[in-house]
């Protein structure tokens, strides 16, 4: 059994808590990481020190870190299989951090879409938000991590994580192991449900926007029955992201949840109105997400044993850290 986890191919993933989780977050990466746990030697990482970049005076942090964990667990991550920690916990990701802060450029961090974003929104921008992306890449490089599974959103992330990989490791020996992405495509563009232009976002100001896992019944049926539709052949439940972005975005939804190809959940609403059709997507989201809540709230009541889990899964990372942060001190520093 050993030797069979020690072949595996190394996965990195994680979440900023910050915020409540959405349907997106669900869809585009929650939901996979049960399976993955079969092909790869997982590591599930909550990203606090993330979350400080953005800081909200209503956001609590520390309960926001455990219903983060409560989900992990809720979605299937199994802490015997997997290495589950809270990055806070781990001290030499802001080693790694300073270290790998020298070895990229500001022009290369001041082109991230993300910061460009975000930085836009606030008067006062705070390095952290600079620094974001070199953060995430301590997180990958610290574990020599073969694949890291993200949203759509992060690609541009990892992409500078190689750049800066390959540049240390031209300079240096080949320390890094360079990075792949596992994108799952069908949930990586869960769009918001006001605006199917942009992403469902947890940090949408317009909480319509966004179906969060947490939601009840009736805000279900509420958001998507308000859900943005589309003028252009008002009778039809078509995938076309030009014409129809609202009645895509949904069936996109759907297919997801049913197990249905785009092309299938076409067939099935052949005959349906917008009314119909949100009727039945309102009911198997609800349908899924009270499955979830059932069992988030079973982990999240105990709060002794999160804690007890995510010290453990600290334990791990630390000594899977280890190869890495030697072989660097051992470079540079008198160890
Ligand atoms: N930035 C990611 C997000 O907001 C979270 C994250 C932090 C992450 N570190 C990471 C994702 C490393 C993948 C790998 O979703």
């Amino acid at each position: 059994m050993k030797k069979k986890n020690k072949s595996k191919k190394k996965m990195f993933s994680a979440i900023q808590p910050t915020g409540f989780l959405t349907l997106a977050n669900y869809l585009g990466v929650l939901k996979h990481w049960k399976s993955m746990q079969k092909k790869y030697k997982c590591i599930f990482c909550i990203a606090d020190l993330h979350s400080l970049t953005n800081l909200n005076k209503n956001i609590d942090i520390k309960e926001n870190t455990l219903d983060t964990l409560a989900f992990y667990l809720a979605c299937g991550v199994n802490p015997d299989k997997s290495i589950v920690f809270i990055q806070s916990h781990v001290n030499e990701h802001c080693k790694i951090n300073w270290i790998l802060n020298c070895f990229s450029y500001f022009g290369e961090l001041s082109r991230m879409t993300q910061f460009k974003n975000k930085s836009k929104k606030n008067v006062n921008i705070n390095i952290g938000l600079f620094n974001y992306p070199v953060l995430m890449m301590s997180d990958i490089l610290l574990y020599n991590s073969n694949f890291v599974f993200i949203g759509n959103d992060q690609k541009q992330h990892l992409e500078l994580t190689r750049v800066v990989a390959n540049r240390f490791n031209n300079l240096y020996g080949n320390i890094f192991t360079i990075p792949n992405s596992i994108i799952f495509k069908q949930g990586s563009k869960i769009m918001s449900l006001q605006d199917p232009s942009k992403k469902m976002s947890k940090s949408d100001k317009n909480n319509k926007s966004s179906i969060f896992l947490l939601d009840s019944k009736s805000e279900i049926y509420k958001k998507i029955k308000f859900a943005s539709t589309d003028s252009d052949n008002p009778s039809k439940i078509l995938y076309n992201l030009k014409k129809k972005p609202g009645i895509s975005n949904l069936l996109n939804i759907f297919s997801i949840l049913s197990n249905n190809t785009i092309l299938e959940s076409e067939k099935i609403f052949n005959n349906c109105n917008y009314y119909k059709f949100k009727k039945i997507l309102s009911n198997i989201i609800y349908k899924k997400l009270y499955s979830l809540q059932k069992k988030y709230f079973y982990f999240r009541k105990k709060k002794e044993y999160l804690l007890e889990i995510s010290k453990i899964g600290a334990e791990r990372a630390s000594i899977e850290s280890e190869s890495i942060i030697r072989t660097i001190e051992k470079k540079f520093f008198f160890v």
